[in-house]
């Protein structure tokens, strides 16, 4: 069963890899983004590709060429909302209609601590205290990376909306509560676009193993 599928409302269609795909049309309008990237991004880039064809394939979809815009945000087609992510040895695509949610943000890393040096850019001081709080409680969990993906899981929920960038320290996570999942605070001042209040919002989040292995895996879904 897909990672993401455990963790997204029924509505949302799911479509994951866990190697690289390359049976799928090459669309040149695609191409010319990572013409100058590496191999291991040009993969990866067609595989999410192939997997969101075939998840935009349930809604009548399954031609559309998935170009970035300036900000990287993908377009979708008219009245679908979606996301992306791909990190070692997982490539998912998560669509919807967007008459049923305003916008949706998945996001997955490897199941492995934040390191040091990033954790002050990441992080703000109350999220780092309760990080400790809850390795102490639960050692299984790498608590700080966790906070990291839902803060990119936010992101790409927050952006096509806002259409703004948010700084990692302009989010402050909350994970614990509840198990599975994790309450975002945006602490920009406007925090409501296009009528859809984002100053809170909720999402889900899985491991597949303790720390050191597999991986984490967040999603966001506005209603
Ligand atoms: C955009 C970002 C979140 C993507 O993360 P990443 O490390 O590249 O990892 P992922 O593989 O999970 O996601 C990549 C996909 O995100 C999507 N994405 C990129 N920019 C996006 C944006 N502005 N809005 C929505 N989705 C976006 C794309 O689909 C991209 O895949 P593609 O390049 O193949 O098209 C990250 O690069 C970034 O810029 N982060 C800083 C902003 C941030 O996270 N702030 C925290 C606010 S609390």
């Amino acid at each position: 069963m897909p990672i993401f599928s455990k963790l997204l409302p029924e509505g949302v269609r799911v479509v994951e890899a866990r190697t690289e795909l390359d049976d799928g049309p090459r669309f040149w309008q695609e191409e010319r983004y990572v013409a100058n990237a590496v191999e291991a991004r040009q993969r990866e880039f067609r595989t999410v590709r192939i997997c969101a064809r075939q998840a935009l394939a349930e809604f009548g979809h399954g031609n559309h060429i998935l170009v970035p815009d300036d900000h990287r945000a993908p377009v979708w087609p008219p009245n679908i909302v979606g996301s992306m992510t791909h990190t070692a040895g997982l490539r998912a695509a998560a669509v919807a209609c967007a008459s049923e949610f305003s916008s949706i943000g998945i996001d997955a890393e490897p199941h492995q601590a934040l390191p040091a040096d990033a954790v002050d850019l990441i992080l703000l001081p109350e999220e780092q205290r309760l990080a400790a709080r809850l390795r102490a409680y639960d050692p299984g969990i790498a608590w700080d990376k966790l906070m990291f993906s839902a803060k990119e899981c936010v992101f790409k929920t927050w952006y096509p909306l806002a259409q703004r960038w948010l700084d990692f320290l302009e989010c402050e996570i909350t994970v614990g509560q509840e198990p599975g999942t994790f309450t975002a605070r945006i602490l920009q001042a406007n925090s409501a676009h296009r009528g859809v209040d984002l100053s809170a919002l909720r999402g889900q989040w899985m491991s597949e193993s303790p720390v050191g292995h597999g991986l984490l895996a967040t999603a966001i879904t506005v209603r």
